[in-house]
């Protein structure tokens, strides 16, 4: 077998709700090759519940998700991008539902909820959201979108689709001006053949999806270990905001799904959260109870759980008619089921877990990164429009409004890219297989429980400095390992892992303030100075590549 080589005019790393959005877009026009580490399918969009955020019904206006997106971001939103992806919301809905995908309508739902409604689709609603306007397709979303995107992808005689592929490092025009430097490529791990073939591109698209998987407890699918943010950092690209990191309240507590989301359309539709004795608690906290935006709730809950020693809180929608909690969340009451709960019927052991990240690689409007030919949309970004803390059903929508903003610049300039320069086979020639696989794996397991105990929902400076001194060993570590063995899946994944926690605990460190998502014992309150302040981290001066 020999490494082979592969040109493209767009590369796509990644084929969840960004990527293969991006795809159809420029495929009229481009020859596109989409990457996905494992299946297409294996990202965090086949996961999405609850929904995807967008104003349907007149009752709602475009200002009001605007000011709640503003609200829930918590001082850090960019109004310009919050305006951008809100208003593009409804063409974008009405752009999936062109590619086949089904939302829930109002005739297939319970009793009596939907007068208020004028459009067709049943709108749930989540946390920080001020009016119904979750479009959702029951309680798989995700799932839908991706297999009705997945359909179009398969079907496009433009798009050529790469399953068990790997971006291994991000590949430039070698320019001597770093300012004029351009992206032509990637070099990609095809792990059926355990080789590093070059794909060429006039661009490059990062959709790589996020990093949640960078703590011990996640709600998040295995391949969020941030590949696009360390492979942008390493190529020279500034990030934003990694101190917010988003846990989700309810995730189920049990030791055979500890992945597992309880979507917040439940509390939508009226269940409580309960501690073990009966009694609700949110109320405690916030006058908007169960509903209050993510990270107050799951610092209540944290808060709670420490104060009483106890294990898990309770997520009670027993009091709701059980036909309608069937057929409004069927996936979650089959799954649970067969866990052993009947959740009609009984309260639902809940715990927070790692689920979003907040921030990312810089782009403006057009997906463009601070790298020429260099674009990146969807989770792996910071667009502006999360601020501090990002609200429920937000992130489907940035996916697909910023994945066609990007198509849109790229299509307008393809034809006048030229590709000069031809990218050099992947040089094996100095490293061999390793012989110590335990360091990766070891190494993997301290860092997602030391950034879960020091770097989680309540932080302090001293807990993240002892993080900081982990990381720094840990980085130096793996730098040397990389540079003598044949990467691997894992140790790729965990190179890029060290890089995002350095990142995370780097910003969380530079934030003197509790701002949103990033909470810290020594600074419990917000800094009016901070306000509309990114922590904004700039790259090192030369790319590191091997
Ligand atoms: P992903 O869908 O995560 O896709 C990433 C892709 O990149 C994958 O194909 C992966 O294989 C590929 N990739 C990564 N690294 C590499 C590499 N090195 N080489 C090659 N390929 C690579 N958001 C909402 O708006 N509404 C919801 O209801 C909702 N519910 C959620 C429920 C769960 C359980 C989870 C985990 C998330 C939820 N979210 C929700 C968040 C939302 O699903 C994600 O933010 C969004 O789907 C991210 O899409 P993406 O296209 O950016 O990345
Ligand atoms: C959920 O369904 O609770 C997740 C929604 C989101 O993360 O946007």
């Amino acid at each position: 077998m020999s490494k082979e080589k592969f040109e493209f005019d767009v590369l796509v790393i990644g084929s969840g709700a960004a990527g293969l959005t991006l795809a159809l877009k420029a495929a009229d026009k481009a020859r596109v090759a989409v990457l996905s580490k494992s299946k297409l399918s294996d990202g965090s969009t086949s996961w999405a519940q609850g929904g995807i955020a967008a104003v349907q019904h007149d009752k709602d206006t475009l200002e009001s998700h605007i000011e709640d997106t503003m609200v829930a971001g918590a001082g850090l939103c960019h109004r310009d991008a919050v305006s951008y992806i809100v208003e593009r919301g409804p063409k974008a809905i009405n752009w999936l539902v062109e590619q086949g995908v089904e939302f829930t309508r109002r005739e297939n739902n319970g009793k009596g909820r939907d007068t208020f409604m004028e459009r067709e689709f049943h709108l749930t609603q989540e946390g920080g959201h001020s009016h119904r306007r979750i479009l959702h397709s029951a309680d798989a979303t995700g799932k839908e979108i991706q297999m009705s995107l997945e359909e179009q992808a398969r079907a496009h005689p433009n798009i050529t689709l790469f399953e068990n592929h790997v971006a291994v490092d991000l590949v430039s025009d070698k320019n001597p001006d770093p300012s004029l430097r351009k992206c032509i490529g990637a070099y990609i791990l095809d792990t059926d053949r355990g080789l590093v073939d070059v794909f060429q591109a006039k661009t490059t698209v990062l959709a790589t999806g996020g990093a949640s998987r960078v703590y011990l407890y996640t709600s998040n699918p295995d391949g969020s270990t941030g590949d696009g943010i360390a492979l942008a950092w390493r190529f020279g690209c500034r990030v934003a905001n990694m101190e917010f990191n988003q846990f989700h309240p309810t995730c189920l507590y049990h030791s055979e799904a500890r992945t597992f989301l309880l979507t917040e359309a439940l509390r939508g539709e009226g269940a409580y959260l309960r501690l073990s004795n009966g009694e609700r608690f949110m109320p405690r906290f916030d006058e908007r109870a169960e509903l209050a935006p993510r990270d107050i709730v799951a610092r209540a809950i944290d808060h709670e759980m420490k104060r009483l020693g106890e294990a898990c809180v309770y997520l009670d929608i027993t009091h709701k008619d059980p036909e309608f909690v069937k057929g409004h969340f069927p996936t979650i009451y089959e799954r649970c089921l067969k866990l052993g709960y009947d959740m009609t019927q009984q309260p639902i052991p809940v715990v927070p877990a790692a689920h979003y990240t907040c921030g990312g690689v810089m782009t403006d409007l057009h997906g463009r990164t601070d790298v020429t030919n260099l674009y990146a949309i969807g989770e792996v970004t910071h667009t502006g429009l999360h601020g501090a803390n990002r609200m429920a059903s937000n992130s489907l929508l940035e996916c697909v409004v910023m994945a066609n903003a990007a198509a849109e610049d790229i299509l307008a300039k393809i034809e006048s890219i030229d590709e000069t320069v031809a990218i050099k086979p992947w040089d094996e020639s100095r490293v061999t297989d390793s012989d110590e696989e335990v360091v990766v794996s070891h190494n993997w397991n301290e860092l997602r429980h030391f950034m879960w105990d020091y770097v989680g929902i309540v932080r302090t400076t001293r807990r993240l400095e002892r993080a900081q001194r982990r990381i720094d060993m840990l980085a130096a570590e793996i730098r040397e390992y990389y540079s003598f063995f044949r990467v691997t899946p894992d140790l790729l994944e965990l190179r890029n892992l060290v890089t995002v926690a350095n990142l995370i605990i780097r910003s969380a460190l530079q934030r003197t303030e509790s701002r949103g998502l990033h909470y810290t014992l020594d600074y419990p309150d917000p800094d009016p100075d901070l306000e509309g302040v990114d922590t904004i981290l700039k790259p090192p001066r030369r790319p590191v590549l091997r």
